[in-house]
């Protein structure tokens, strides 16, 4: 695993777990691997580094890669050159290496932020992704095409979901224009008011992480002859808005404001679709989720409180 130290790895490690021993794993990242624990093998790896990761596939006989490194949307437009660097060349160095060395199985995650302003806002469909403004969806937008590109050329097994908003309550978001969902509920919980950077009614599809954890694998598990689609399945839980989400919070957190002060996050939120057409993503390897709105934040308050 790649980028093992973000919001993703710790999640996902937890749902490895039940399918892979601890003595299986490599995990690696850049920085931050201390946060991890020491029963999985640890690497420092920077993912634009293409002979070290080449030397770590063969030594370690590496099957599966699950590349999470990223540099994500708000920090994405703070330093786009970095953006463009990790998310593009790390991304062709995962894909060019694992065809050449003949890994089995890689996933990508892919996001809404490959959406741009003049798709489709509501119920969005695959192949309406046209345009990214950001250098995060430009980005993962061009990842896409390069699994295609691998898949077509080398006959490389690479899948992908495009992950919408991500709440949970384990692992803290870092640099997304969706983590005031995260903070909003966090702040709830601890009984602190919450100013949020977007507009109240900015709406945005979004997912509880334990859906998202159990659909990725439930994409790296279908059969490669039922997928029509590489990096590209769309998915998601449910839509809200911060209103819509302090509102909903306010069933168990009665006294719980929010003030609203959108900044630049506001503008790549604007750009980004509503909702999303899941159903392809039902038909090919069967999608689905199992948290409402409701039992997610029942389920994040109370851990939180815990
Ligand atoms: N969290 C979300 O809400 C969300 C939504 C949509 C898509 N995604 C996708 O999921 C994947 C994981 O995202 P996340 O939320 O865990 O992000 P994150 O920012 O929490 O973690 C990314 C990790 O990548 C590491 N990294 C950065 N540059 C690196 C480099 N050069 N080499 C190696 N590692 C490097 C960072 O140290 C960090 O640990 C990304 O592909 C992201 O686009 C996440």
């Amino acid at each position: 695993m790649t980028g093992s130290a973000g919001q993703v790895g710790g999640e996902l490690l937890l749902e490895l777990e039940k399918k892979f021993s601890s003595n299986d794993i490599v995990v690696s990242d850049i920085n931050g691997l201390d946060k991890i624990s020491d029963d999985y093998e640890k690497i420092i790896l920077d993912v634009r580094n293409y002979d070290l990761l080449k030397q770590i596939i063969k030594e370690k006989d590496i099957k599966y890669i699950f590349h999470l490194a990223s540099i994500l949307s708000a920090k994405g437009e703070e330093n786009p050159k970095l953006a463009f660097d990790v998310n593009m060349n790390g991304t062709h160095n995962v894909l060019a290496a694992s065809a050449e060395l003949g890994v089995d199985k890689v996933f990508i995650p892919s996001t809404i932020g490959v959406f741009g302003p003049e798709a489709q806002k509501d119920n969005t469909p695959i192949l309406n992704s046209s345009r990214p403004r950001t250098m995060y969806g430009i980005s993962k937008f061009t990842a896409e095409y390069l699994m295609q590109y691998y898949f077509e050329r080398s006959h490389l097994d690479v899948r992908g979901i495009r992950y919408p908003g991500l709440l949970s309550y384990k692992t803290p978001p870092t640099a997304g224009t969706t983590d005031y969902a995260v903070d909003m509920i966090i702040h709830a919980a601890r009984g602190m008011d919450y100013t949020c950077y977007l507009k109240e009614d900015a709406v945005l599809p979004m997912m509880y992480m334990p859906d998202a954890m159990e659909n990725t694998m439930r994409l790296f598990d279908a059969p490669l002859k039922n997928l029509r689609y590489r990096g590209e399945y769309n998915i998601s839980a449910f839509s809200f808005s911060p209103g819509e989400l302090a509102e909903a919070i306010r069933e168990f957190v009665p006294a719980f404001k929010v003030k609203y002060k959108p900044d630049s996050r506001q503008k790549i939120a604007e750009s980004w679709p509503r909702s999303l057409d899941c159903s392809d993503g039902v038909k090919d390897w069967g999608f689905k989720a199992r948290f409402t709105i409701r039992e997610m934040i029942r389920d994040m308050i109370s851990n939180l409180q815990k």
